[in-house]
C-alpha cells in the first residue's frame, strides 16, 4: 500500500445509538478535511469504517457480520483499508487483528480524532494500527461539526461516558468515565448550527441530568438549557438520555419555564419491579420513578413520555415481569424501546444467578410489545382533533403531495402541503392517529 492517490472514497457504516451517529459525523468531517470523499456505496469505497455498538448482543452480531464480510471484499480489492471504530473496537482492541486479520485499524471511543492519521499510517506505512487508550479529556469532545447540508435538526454531544455502572451495562467500560463539555463550547457549536439554518437541537449524553458535575464552572443541566434557549434561530430543544435518579425538580420546571424545551422526555425505567431495579443497580424505586413522572405530568400535562425496558434480567420471575406490565398500564408510556437482556462481557450481571431462558425472554418481549402497540395506538388516536405545532422536515417519500414533520411531543405527522413549508412550523389539526404516525390537516385561515 503505497499509492495515496488510490484512496479517495470512504464509506462509514454506523451501528447503535445516536452517540455513534454523532461520532461518525465527526469522523466524516475529519476525513473530508483531508480530501477524502464520502460514498454511500460500499463497493466504490477505498476505505471502509465500521462504527460498532456493544450495548446488546444483537447490535454486536450485526457489526460482526458486516466486519466478517469485509474479508471477502478485501480479497477482490486488496488496497481496501478496513477499520473498526466504537464500542466493540474499544472492547477488543488489538485482539481484533487475530480474530479478523483483514482489519487494518482499530480505533476506540476516545480516539476518533486520530482516524485520519491511522489511515495514513496504514496506507503509507503499510502497518496495522490500534488506538484504544482512555483520556481524562476526550479530544473529540472539542470537535464542532458544522452542518453544511441544510438540515433542520442536529445532535450535539454535551457529555460523554458514564459513571453509573448499572449491573447489565457495558457503556461505562467502553466509553469511560463521565466528562462534560464546557458550556461555552456547546453554545458556540449550537450558535454556528443555528446560523446554518438548524432549528432543532438534541443534546446528547449517556446521562444528561448530571451534566456539569465534572466542570469547574457552576453549571447544571437546567442552566445549560437556559443558555441554549437564548440562542437565536433555535426553536426546539430536546435531550437524551435522562436518568431517573438524577431527574430533578429544576429540570421538571424547565419543561414549563423554557418555551423551546419540547414536551417529550425519554426516561428509561428498565423494569417495574423494585427487586429487579435493585439488582440492576439503578438507584431508584418504582415509587420514586412514578412520583417524579406524576409531578412532571401535573405541571406539564401535554408531556409525552417514552422509556427503555429490559425483559428477562437475571432473577426476573413471572411476578416481577408482571410488575413491569402493571407499570406500563399505570403510566401508559407514549412509546417504549424494549430489549431482551443479554450478557455483556465483564459486567456484574453476567455473573448473576437466575438467568432467564431465551424462550421466556422472547415470550415476555412479545407480551410487552403487544401491550405497548395498543397503548401507542390509543394515545395516537387520542390526539385526534388537537391542534399541534409541526416542524416540517421534508416531503413525504411515498407521496410527493404530502409533507412530514414532528410535533413537540415527537410524534410524526403527515399532511397535504407544498415543499415550501419545509423548515417552517405550522399549526396542524390532527385528523387521524395510526400505530406509528398521525395524519393532519393544515388549518384554514379562520381557524388560525
Ligand atoms: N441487555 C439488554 N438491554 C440492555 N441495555 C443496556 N444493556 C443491556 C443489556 N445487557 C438497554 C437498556 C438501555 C438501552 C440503551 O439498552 O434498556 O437503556
Ligand atoms: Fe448504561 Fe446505566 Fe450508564 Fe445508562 S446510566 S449508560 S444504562 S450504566
Amino acid at each position: 500500500m503505497t499509492n495515496g492517490e488510490q484512496y479517495k472514497y470512504y464509506y462509514i457504516h454506523t451501528f447503535g445509538c445516536q452517540m455513534n451517529v454523532s461520532d461518525s459525523e465527526k469522523v466524516a468531517f475529519l476525513l473530508e478535511q483531508k480530501g477524502y470523499r464520502r460514498t454511500e456505496d460500499m463497493g466504490k469505497a477505498d476505505i471502509v469504517i465500521v462504527n460498532t455498538c456493544s450495548v446488546r448482543e444483537k447490535a454486536e452480531q450485526k457489526a460482526h457480520s458486516l466486519l466478517g464480510r469485509l474479508r471477502q471484499t478485501k480479497t477482490v480489492k486488496p488496497h481496501l483499508v478496513t477499520g473498526v471504530v466504537g464500542c466493540l473496537a474499544q472492547q477488543w482492541g488489538a485482539r481484533y487483528f487475530k480474530k479478523m486479520p483483514h482489519l487494518d485499524f482499530v480505533c476506540g471511543t476516545h480516539n476518533i480524532d486520530k482516524i485520519p492519521a491511522m489511515i495514513e499510517a496504514v496506507i503509507k506505512g503499510g502497518r496495522k494500527v490500534e488506538e484504544t487508550r482512555f483520556y481524562a479529556h476526550v479530544p473529540s469532545l472539542d470537535l464542532c461539526v458544522p452542518s453544511t447540508d441544510g438540515r433542520l435538526s442536529a445532535f450535539v454531544t454535551i457529555m460523554q461516558g458514564c459513571n453509573n455502572f448499572c449491573s447489565y451495562c457495558i457503556v461505562p467500560y467502553v466509553r469511560g468515565r463521565e466528562e462534560s463539555r464546557p458550556s461555552r463550547d456547546i453554545v458556540r457549536e449550537i450558535s454556528a448550527l443555528a446560523r446554518q439554518g438548524v432549528k432543532e437541537i438534541t443534546l446528547l449524553g449517556q446521562n444528561v441530568n448530571s451534566y456539569g458535575s465534572t466542570l469547574t464552572e457552576a453549571v447544571d443541566f437546567s442552566t445549560l438549557l437556559k443558555m441554549v434557549s437564548a440562542i437565536e434561530g433555535i426553536e426546539r430543544i430536546r435531550f437524551t438520555t435522562s436518568h431517573p435518579k438524577d431527574f430533578s425538580e429544576a429540570l421538571i420546571d424547565s419543561f414549563v419555564s423554557i418555551d423551546k424545551v419540547c414536551e417529550h422526555i425519554h426516561l428509561p425505567v428498565q423494569s417495574g419491579s423494585n427487586e429487579v431495579l435493585k439488582r440492576m443497580g439503578r438507584g431508584y424505586t418504582i415509587e420514586e420513578y412514578v412520583g417524579k413522572l406524576e409531578h412532571l405530568m401535573s405541571v406539564c400535562p401535554s408531556i409525552s413520555i417514552t422509556t427503555d425496558i429490559i425483559v428477562g434480567f437475571p432473577g426476573e420471575t413471572d411476578e416481577y415481569f408482571q410488575k413491569t406490565i402493571d407499570l406500563m398500564k399505570k403510566v401508559r408510556f407514549d412509546n417504549i424501546f424494549s430489549f431482551k437482556y443479554s450478557d455483556r462481557l465483564g459486567v456484574a450481571a453476567a455473573g448473576f444467578d437466575g438467568k432467564v431462558p431465551e424462550t421466556i425472554k422472547a415470550q415476555r418481549l412479545q407480551i410487552l410489545q403487544a401491550l405497548q402497540s395498543s397503548i401507542t395506538l390509543e394515545k395516537n388516536r387520542a390526539q385526534e382533533g388537537k391542534i399541534e405545532s409541526v416542524l416540517v422536515e421534508g416531503t413525504s417519500k411515498g407521496c410527493p403531495s404530502d409533507v412530514t414533520g414532528r410535533t413537540r411531543g415527537n410524534r410524526i405527522v403527515n399532511f397535504t402541503g407544498s415543499s415550501f413549508l419545509v423548515g417552517t412550523t405550522v399549526p396542524v389539526r390532527i385528523a387521524e392517529g395510526y400505530a406509528h404516525s398521525l395524519r393532519g390537516r393544515t388549518l384554514s385561515g379562520e381557524e388560525r
